[in-house]
C-alpha cells in the first residue's frame, strides 16, 4: 500500500510502479535523506510541532536505519517508490506512530531538492580533491622537464619550440580553471530549499534558518516555487564536469599521438597499456582512448538535463526525477577518469631525446631567422619573405636552416653574419622566449610558482 493511497480505489499497476520508482538510482542519497530528516525533525521539535519524545524516537530510528544500511543489514526495497518513501516507511516500521509525524510541514519536493544538493555538495569536494591530485602529478612532471625541448604545433604542423613542461602546464591551467568553476557552482548550490514544501511552504511556524544552520548551508533559498523547480545547479555541475572531460579528452588525444611510433615522445607504463589479441607487437593507449570516448557520454548527460528542464512549468514535475541518473553517471565517469588519468601520467616515461630530435626538424627556427634579419635592420615582411625562400631552398636541398653555409646565407642577404648560427640554435631560441607565460625554462619555472600561489587563493 502506498503512503498516498488514501484517495485511490485501486493499487498501482506493477509495471507502472516499477516505471515510477526511482530507488534504483536515488538510493545513493540515503545518508543525505536521513541527515535532512534529522534536521527537519529537530526543527519541528524546537518550534513545538512534535514532542521531545517523538524527536528522540525519530532520531534514534533514523540513525539505526543509517547504521543498518551502512553495514548492509538493511537492503533497499526495489518496490519502494524512492529513497524518501523507503526511509520513512522503514522508520515507521521501526518506531511506530512517531515515525508518521516526521513528514509534517514537508513535501518530497523540498526533500528531494535538499537531498540532491547535499549529495552533490559532497561530490564536488571529492572531485576537486581528485583534480588537485592530478594537477600535482602534472606539476611534478613539469618540474622534471623544464629543459625538455619539444616541438610546439599549430595545425599539427611544427611551429615553434616549447618544452614538455610548458605543454603539460597548459593542461594544468585548464584544470585549475576547472576547480574554480566547481567552487563557484558549490556557492550557488549552498542554499537550503528545505521548508519550501510542495511549492508554497506551509502554514506551520517552521524555522528554515534553523535547518539551514543545522545542515551547513549558507542561507535558505528565497523563493519556495523556485526552490522546488530549480535544477540549475545540476545543469551547471554537468557542464563543469563536461569541461574537465573536454580537457582530459584533448589531453588524451595528445597522449595517444605522443605514444605512437610516429611521435614516440612518451612511453606509457605497461600497467596503463593494453595489448592486442592478434598483433603481438601492439601496446595500446586504451586508458587515454577510453577517457576520450567517455567524454561524449558526459556531454550527452549535459544535453539531456538541459532538455529535460526546458519546457517544464513551475513547480515540480515528475520529469525532474530524471535529473539524477545523468548527473550521477557524469560524476562517476569523471571520478574514474581522473584517477586512471593521474596514474597513467604519473607512470609514463618521457623520451626527451626523441622530442629534441623532432624539434630540430620542420624548420622550427624559421621565425627566429626572420627575427634575426629584423634585428639587423630589415623590415619584418622582407625578412619573412627571404626566410621563406631559404626554407624553400632547404626543402629542395634536403637541409635544415642551421646546415646552410655562410655563403648560402649571404646569397639571400648581406645582413647575415657568423652570429646567425647562434641566433637560430634550438636551445637559444627557446631560452629567448622568456616573456611572462612563455616556454623558456626560466619562464615556466615562474609559471609553476605563480600557479601554486594562485591555487592557494581559490
Ligand atoms: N523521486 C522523486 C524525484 O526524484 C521525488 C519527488 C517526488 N515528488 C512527487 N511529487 N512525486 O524527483
Amino acid at each position: 500500500m502506498k503512503m498516498w493511497s488514501g484517495r485511490f480505489k485501486k493499487e498501482l499497476d506493477s509495471l507502472a510502479n516499477d516505471f515510477n520508482s526511482s530507488i534504483s538510482v536515488d538510493y545513493k542519497m540515503y545518508k543525505e535523506d536521513i541527515e535532512g530528516s534529522i534536521a527537519h525533525a529537530t526543527m519541528l521539535e524546537k518550534v513545538d510541532i512534535i514532542t521531545k519524545e517523538d524527536l528522540n524516537k525519530i532520531v534514534e530510528g533514523l540513525n539505526s536505519i543509517l547504521k543498518d544500511i551502512d553495514s548492509n543489514e538493511l537492503e533497499f526495497n526495489p518496490k519502494a517508490e524512492d529513497i524518501h518513501m523507503f526511509n520513512e516507511e522503514e522508520l515507521t516500521k521501526r518506531i511506530g506512530d512517531s515515525g508518521k509525524k516526521l513528514h509534517t510541514a514537508r513535501s518530497r519536493n523540498d526533500q528531494v531538492a535538499l537531498d540532491i544538493r547535499m549529495y552533490l555538495k559532497n561530490k564536488i569536494k571529492l572531485i576537486v580533491e581528485d583534480i588537485n591530485k592530478l594537477i600535482n602529478t602534472l606539476i611534478n612532471i613539469a618540474e622534471e622537464n623544464l629543459d625538455t625541448v619539444m616541438p610546439g604545433y599549430t595545425h599539427l604542423q611544427v611551429a615553434q619550440p616549447v618544452t614538455f613542461a610548458h605543454h603539460i602546464m597548459a593542461y594544468v591551467q585548464m584544470l585549475v580553471r576547472d576547480t574554480t568553476r566547481f567552487k563557484d557552482c558549490y556557492r550557488r548550490m549552498n542554499e537550503n530549499p528545505l521548508g519550501s514544501g510542495a511549492l508554497a511552504t506551509t502554514t506551520y511556524p517552521i524555522d528554515r534558518f534553523m535547518t539551514t544552520k543545522l545542515l551547513g548551508f549558507d542561507i535558505p533559498t528565497r523563493n519556495s516555487l523556485d526552490s522546488v523547480s530549480d535544477r540549475d545547479f545540476i545543469v551547471e555541475l554537468n557542464f563543469d564536469i563536461s569541461m574537465v572531460m573536454l580537457h582530459l579528452s584533448r589531453f588524451s588525444e595528445e597522449i595517444i599521438l605522443w605514444s605512437s611510433q610516429e611521435f614516440k615522445f612518451i612511453e606509457l607504463d605497461d600497467s596503463y597499456s593494453t595489448g592486442s589479441s592478434i598483433m603481438p607487437q601492439k601496446k595500446n593507449p586504451d586508458m587515454a582512448e577510453l577517457v576520450r570516448g567517455k567524454s561524449s557520454r558526459v556531454f550527452g548527460n549535459l544535453m539531456a538535463t538541459l532538455n529535460m528542464i526546458k519546457a517544464l512549468p513551475l513547480a515540480y514535475n515528475k520529469d525532474m526525477q530524471e535529473d539524477k541518473e545523468n548527473i550521477f553517471d557524469s560524476i562517476e565517469t569523471l571520478e574514474i577518469c581522473l584517477l586512471v588519468f593521474e596514474g597513467m601520467m604519473r607512470t609514463l616515461k618521457v623520451n626527451s631525446e626523441n622530442m629534441r630530435e623532432k624539434a630540430k626538424k620542420g624548420f622550427i627556427n624559421a621565425t627566429d631567422l626572420a627575427d634575426y634579419l629584423v634585428k639587423k635592420g630589415m623590415a619584418f615582411r622582407d625578412a619573412y619573405k627571404i626566410t621563406g625562400q631559404l626554407v624553400g631552398y632547404c626543402v629542395d636541398e634536403n637541409k635544415s636552416l642551421e646546415e646552410l653555409t655562410m655563403e648560402e646565407f649571404k646569397k639571400s642577404s648581406e645582413l647575415f653574419e657568423e652570429d646567425v648560427y647562434k641566433y637560430i640554435d634550438l636551445d637559444y631560441i627557446l631560452a629567448q622566449r622568456k616573456v611572462y607565460g612563455g616556454p623558456s625554462p626560466e619562464a615556466v619555472k615562474i609559471q609553476i610558482d605563480d600557479t601554486k600561489e594562485y591555487m592557494k587563493n581559490i
